[in-house]
């Protein structure tokens, strides 16, 4: 039978409210926390997560099945393995790395200046709604060939099949809500599927579309289902990273000078802000036989939650975890968006996330227009900081003054 730790509750809402309050809690006590309402385990410690992520013979990720692809309309990459997986996942990282990444970023920085103008001379911002929402979905429709008029279309069907993956206790209707976003998205990329099989371009539907050169003949099915994960995949956790990252600055006004003097420390604030509030918080697998962790046997067939964000600050792995550090030398910015990573926000193993050095460069890109030209940048006077989600996380709003630029 499993320990339930009594009067505590991932799904509380005062865990909700700061679960980062909680982290040395759980890793101390409850460092495999059984939640009934939802018949899953958590897990807390760095040494545990990764032991999970890496064990790909003991961790599946089955939950995928009823998870993600109800929504993603077919199997998505991270269900995948073994040669189906290396093959199809080597055109996703293809389309975001090397030459391709040289085009991206020409059309990030003319993105970026765009959608920023209107705001520039008001001197006032809200960096999740004005900017950073539209800037990530604008940026993965580009590197799509999908129409970025389309964007708020977009945006309300994803965030149907975002809620679907990763709500823990989502009504009926709510699901049905879900169903129906991912489906009216899979009707408006049928069409642009079979106009890319006849005439191909540059962009990601397209190589998928044509990657039957490469051996690996996919069908509309595969390719809505690989469509749909790289939207999901690639947009909230940018725009949620960016947020995140002007909100630790502003909080440490000498980071924010030392960074805005030497722009090459970027990389090293944008790995610090994964660490510290990595924006996916949670990843969860399915125990394939009885695993112990801590003492406690985590059984077959079990769903398991790695706990990112707890894990990122497990004094086992980092020093002093809870200060946001950007010169922190136990994490190391180059390896921080490759495989080698000591943090765990981009996942680890098989699954690690594909997007790595296309995310640092998004953001590093835009976080270096934004710098100079916000002169004086502070949290506008009277807002609340809030923030929301258990899965992904990130703040609702982030309202910034700065000197307006005539
Ligand atoms: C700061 C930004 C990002 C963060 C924090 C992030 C985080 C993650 C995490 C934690 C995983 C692992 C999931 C697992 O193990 O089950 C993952 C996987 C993935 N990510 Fe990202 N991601 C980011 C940006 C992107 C971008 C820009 C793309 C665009 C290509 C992307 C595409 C993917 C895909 C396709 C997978 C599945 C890989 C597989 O299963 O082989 N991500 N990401």
């Amino acid at each position: 039978m499993p320990v339930v730790d009594t009067g505590f509750s991932v799904l509380s809402e005062d865990f909700a409210a700061a679960p980062s309050r909680h982290f040395a809690w759980l890793r101390e006590h409850a460092p495999v926390h059984y939640e009934p309402a939802i018949d899953s385990y958590f897990l807390s410690r760095y040494e545990d997560v990764r032991r999970v992520l890496t064990d790909h013979e003991a961790f599946s990720t089955a939950t995928l099945q009823v998870r993600a692809e109800p929504v993603m309309r077919g199997p998505v990459l991270a269900q995948m393995t073994g040669a189906e997986h290396t093959a199809k996942r080597r055109i996703v990282v293809r389309a975001f790395t090397g030459p391709a990444l040289q085009d991206q970023m020409r059309v990030i920085h003319a993105t970026a200046a765009e959608l920023m103008a209107p705001f520039l001379p008001l001197g006032r911002m809200d960096l999740v709604n004005d900017f950073g929402k539209p800037f990530a979905l604008h940026v993965t429709l580009d590197v799509m060939g999908l129409d970025r008029r389309d964007w708020q279309q977009v945006a309300a069907w994803h965030s149907g099949v975002a809620e679907f993956i990763t709500g823990m206790t989502l009504t009926p209707e709510r699901r049905r809500h879900c169903i129906d976003c991912a489906e009216q998205l899979e009707a408006y990329l049928l069409p642009v599927i079979e106009r890319r099989r006849r005439d191909p371009g540059e962009d990601l539907i397209s190589k998928l579309c044509t990657a039957g050169s490469d051996g690996i003949a996919m069908s509309d099915r595969d390719v809505t289902a690989l469509i749909i994960n790289v939207l999901a995949a690639a947009t909230e956790p940018a725009d949620k990273t960016l947020a995140l990252l002007f909100k630790h600055l502003i909080d440490h006004p000498e980071q924010l000078a030392q960074v805005r003097r030497d722009p090459d420390l970027l990389a090293a604030a944008i790995a610090e802000t994964l660490r510290y509030t990595p924006p996916v918080q949670l990843i969860p697998r399915q125990a394939e036989e009885d695993t112990v962790f801590a003492g406690t046997t985590v059984p077959a067939g079990a769903t398991v939650f790695c706990m990112i964000g707890a894990a990122n600050r497990d004094p086992d792995a980092f020093t002093a975890p809870d200060t946001f550090d950007i010169h922190r030398p136990d994490l190391g910015t180059a390896r921080s968006f490759t495989a080698a990573a000591q943090h765990l926000s981009f996942g680890t193993g098989l699954h690690q996330c594909v997007g790595t050095a296309f995310a640092r460069a998004e953001i590093e890109t835009v976080a270096a227009i934004l710098l100079p030209l916000l002169d004086q940048v502070r949290h506008s006077p009277g807002s609340r900081y809030e923030e929301a989600g258990l899965y992904t996380r990130g703040p609702l709003a982030l309202p910034l003054d700065f000197t307006p630029v005539r």
